[in-house]
């Protein structure tokens, strides 16, 4: 299948493109390389360097690729960012995947496999979290990707647009040579190992006073690897809807801790911390649909192995991507 991939230059992004490509599909990249990186393109992926934002680049880019279906990952992806501009949130999210459905609906493209995030429901009032458990928002970045959901739930039943949300838990890890390089970078366990590399004296824990055993968040850590699968499941099943991509287990960040001590076999300092504002107590994901709608289910469900693939990539790449980068 001919598959266009917004933001293949990134995290998830990357890793799906390659995954696709491995599996035999040919794969486009729309990247503005804003925040993807050049070297995170597979080789066998075409690119057009466009932006969502500008409706015609996006237009001509549909004309040009005339993909048999869309990967939809490009955005902005951080909360606390989100909370002091909100705009950027809902232009580039809102907004730009406005410009993309309605190029799709323009070039007849029929179906869209949309990375939704579990920042989508807020703080939930039971857990696991399934796909019917009210969605509720605490930032921005979770309100623009729940507006997009919206705006694919119409476009379904009007164009009749197949589409699927997949709603991610906390995406980690890294596959072979592609990792994770945000700039900047808040996520856990990027954080903890860059401690381990030395390149920072130490990692905060954000809040000891959450409804939780040890008093830390707790998350649900969903490989990469396990996500790509999951679009490609997606990718030629005939559901439309959300899908919840969890593991179903709960980790708290002392838990991540101490696992990236035994990982790397380092101390690992910590200092704890006030809490980060907007963080729930805890996410974990009821993946029952996944297995159910895709045949699917994470692979990687110990952290311990998660934290282990993306030391291996910190250790090869202690820059990231830098400098070969642009
Ligand atoms: N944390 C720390 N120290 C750090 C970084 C994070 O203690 O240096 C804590 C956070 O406070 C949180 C947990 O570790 O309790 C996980 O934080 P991340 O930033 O790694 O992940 P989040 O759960 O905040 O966010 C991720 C994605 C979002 C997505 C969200 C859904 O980054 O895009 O999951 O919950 F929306």
């Amino acid at each position: 299948m001919k598959v266009l991939v917004t933001g293949g230059a990134g995290y998830i992004g990357s890793v799906t493109a390659k995954a696709l490509l491995d599996a035999g599909h040919e794969v486009c990249i729309f990247d503005s390389l804003e925040l993807g990186h050049r070297a995170a393109i597979d080789p066998r992926a075409a690119l057009i360097v466009g932006d969502l934002r500008n409706a015609d680049e996006i237009e001509r880019a549909m004309a040009q690729v005339a993909p048999a279906a869309v990967m939809h990952f490009a955005a902005y992806a951080l909360v606390g960012e989100s909370c002091q501009q909100p705009e950027k949130y809902f232009r580039n999210n809102v907004q730009g995947g406005l410009n993309l459905v309605e190029a799709m609906r323009r070039h007849k493209v029929p179906r869209i496999i949309f990375s939704s995030t579990c920042a989508t429901y807020g703080q939930p009032e039971k857990l696991p979290i399934t796909e019917s458990t009210p969605q509720s928002p605490t930032n921005p970045y979770g309100q623009s990707k729940l507006m997009f959901e919206q705006i694919l739930r119409w476009y379904g039943e009007i164009h009749g647009l197949r589409y699927i949300c997949l709603r991610y838990f906390n995406a980690c890890g890294a596959s072979g040579t592609l990792g994770e390089d945000h700039q900047p970078e808040t996520h856990l366990i990027p954080n903890v190992l860059r401690v381990a590399l030395g390149q920072s004296p130490h990692v905060s824990i954000f809040g000891t006073d959450y409804k939780t055993p040890d008093g830390t968040c707790i998350r649900d850590y969903i490989h990469i690897e396990d996500l790509a699968a999951a679009h490609l499941a997606a990718l030629t099943s005939d559901y439309t809807g959300a899908v919840n991509l969890g593991t179903g287990r709960g980790f708290s960040v002392l838990e991540i801790v101490e696992a990236a001590r035994k990982v790397t076999g380092l101390e690992i300092p910590a200092r704890f911390e006030p809490r980060r504002p907007g963080d729930p107590d805890e996410l974990v994901a009821d993946p029952s649909r996944a297995a159910e709608v895709l045949g699917w289910r994470a692979r990687y469900t110990d952290p311990a192995a998660i934290i282990a693939t993306a030391w291996q990539w910190h250790r090869q790449f202690p820059q990231g991507y830098a400098p070969v980068n642009k």
